[in-house]
């Protein structure tokens, strides 16, 4: 640490935070939702996701999370995303004041504890690193003991309030509940996002009592109490509300969903993606999109999806998890967990499922359904069927409608099919089996033994045509008076069964 004098804090105007504390114990019952209202996710992450990478951005030496309210479930998922940080559970004492320090207390067993403390809150998803960095930049470089995020609304109600003098300086915060009419005309409001000195914050909250309207130990008294062991108190004003506004209900969660995802789109846009109608186009923040890649309307991408430059995705297409080759082009398809090479083609109305793996310049084609699949170069599943547990090599051309019976009741088994392979029409693979390089297989076959390389596998009974079956069967009907119109009328009338075998 450096000591605080003024010009070593303007020269090292970002020195690294002792710690951010996320405030994450309220019960948030307006969502309604057995789940935890931070754990709902927007733009592809949990709100106290959004919450733990802002904070991280300003490099904290330490984490601290304080958890009340469905305790372990939040615990988990904080730990999940963020191993190092430190969860901290809320005693009855309630309010603000009382969660932070509570966490003062658990991260500084000693008191020692100094230099920056930024906090924040769990359900405040489109703060950006960069306006925590600012907030501990100006905090630091102003040499300040409290400085507090604030916001001018249209309608500020339910906000505290930011009281300030004539003459700018900020004196203290107002919380709503307690605030008279006059008060309740400020519209600018705390955000809830502050940057403390440790040891004004640690002093200060051993003085912050609960006797006001709500009966809750406020952190925002801290403000005030601060003034007045003369330390500077400023505000830093944010112009992008939406940075300092929290998702009580669906409502809202909504609303702050469609504004990340619209910042997220226009992100991109700016960097090179084709988007062609933004409102209809829904990407997480985890995605990662090439310059000229084409996005068309009614695209969702999600989680670690990547898409190479030249592709081209949608209309209508759903994908988790899936990465896109160079110039492929994925067209009303549902995915997951899937790969497609360079220059490949899937769709329209496909479903990938995980393990799908589709070579350079292959194709899956309309109505197919695969699953843990790897299809080789230049081989093409082109309409109706399922491919799942099994390997295709190169250059394969697999017909209409085949399938991979790859279930036997009981276990799953898996195909093997070479390169270069024809296989026809409705063609089943009894899984285990495999099929040789080169192999053709018959319309209809069932493939229930091994095919070696350059065989023509058939399995199906010869056909029987039955002459005139229809004229003794089915008399005086449209089709046996179309059969007798087609029959030359001098022709003799086969009275014999005759057969003969399509397939040889
Ligand atoms: C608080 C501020 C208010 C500010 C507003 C911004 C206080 C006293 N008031 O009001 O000035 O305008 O946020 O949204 O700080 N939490 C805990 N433990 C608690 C209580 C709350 O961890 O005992 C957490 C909540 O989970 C939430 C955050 O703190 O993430 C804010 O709590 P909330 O009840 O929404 O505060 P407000 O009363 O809205
Ligand atoms: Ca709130």
């Amino acid at each position: 640490m450096s000591n605080h004098d003024g010009s070593t804090i303007a020269a090292h105007p970002e020195e690294a935070p002792a710690a951010v504390i996320v405030l994450a114990a309220g019960a948030g019952t307006r969502m309604k939702s057995r789940t935890p209202k931070i754990l709902h996710p927007i733009g592809g992450l949990s709100m106290i996701g959004h919450a733990l990478g802002a904070a991280r951005g300003v490099e904290p030496r330490a984490l601290a999370v304080v958890v009340r309210h469905e305790r372990d479930r939040v615990a988990d998922h904080v730990l999940q995303l963020d191993p190092a940080a430190v969860l901290v559970d809320q005693d009855d004492v309630p309010g603000t004041g009382r969660a932070v320090q509570v966490a003062l207390a658990a991260l500084d067993a000693g008191g020692q504890l100094s230099g920056t403390v930024v906090v924040t809150y769990g359900d405040v998803p489109l703060l950006t690193p960069e306006t925590l960095r600012e907030l501990v930049a100006v905090h630091q470089g102003d040499g300040n003991a409290v400085t507090v995020l604030t916001a001018l609304l249209e309608d500020p109600t339910g906000y505290g309030r930011i009281q300030r003098h004539d003459d700018g300086t900020v004196v203290a915060i107002v919380e709503h509940k307690d605030a008279s009419p006059e008060q309740r005309a400020i519209r600018e409001v705390n955000s809830g996002i502050y940057a403390f000195d440790a040891a004004v914050l640690r002093d200060a909250l051993t003085r912050v009592d609960t006797v006001n309207a709500q009966g809750e130990m406020y952190l925002t008294d801290v403000l005030a109490l601060a003034r007045t062991a003369g330390g500077r108190v400023a505000a830093v004003v944010l112009a992008d509300r939406w940075q300092v506004e929290g998702a009580n209900d669906r409502v809202q969660l909504a609303a702050l969903g469609a504004e990340l995802n619209r910042r997220i789109v226009e992100r991109w846009m700016l960097a090179g993606v084709s988007v062609v109608d933004p409102a209809s186009t829904w990407i997480d923040t985890t995605v990662v999109l090439d310059e000229d890649v084409t996005l068309l309307p009614g695209t969702s991408l999600h989680g670690q999806t990547v898409v190479a430059r030249d592709a081209v995705v949608g209309p209508d297409t759903s994908l988790s998890d899936v990465v896109i080759g160079e110039g492929a082009h994925v067209v009303r398809t549902h995915g997951s967990g899937a790969r497609i090479g360079a220059g490949a083609s899937v769709g329209p109305f496909t479903y990938l499922r995980p393990g799908t793996v589709l070579g350079e310049e292959g194709k899956i084609g309309a109505f197919y359904e695969t699953k843990n699949v790897t299809i080789g170069r230049g081989s093409k599943l082109s309409h109706l069927g399922y491919a799942g547990d099994a390997e295709i090599g190169e250059y394969t051309n697999i017909g209409c409608g085949n399938i991979t019976a790859n279930y036997d009741g009981v276990n799953k088994h898996r195909t093997v099919i070479g390169s270069h392979v024809r296989t026809s029409s409705n063609t089943v693979f009894v899984a285990p089996v495999s099929v040789g390089d080169g192999a053709y297989t018959g319309a209809g076959a069932v493939v229930r033994k091994d095919v070696p390389a350059g065989s023509l596998a058939l399995s199906i009974a010869p056909q029987r045509n039955v002459a005139d079956w229809v004229a003794s069967k089915r008399p005086d009907t449209a089709a046996a008076n179309a059969a007798a119109a087609a029959q030359t009328p001098t022709g003799t009338t086969p009275s014999t069964t005759t057969e003969e075998s399509t397939n040889a």
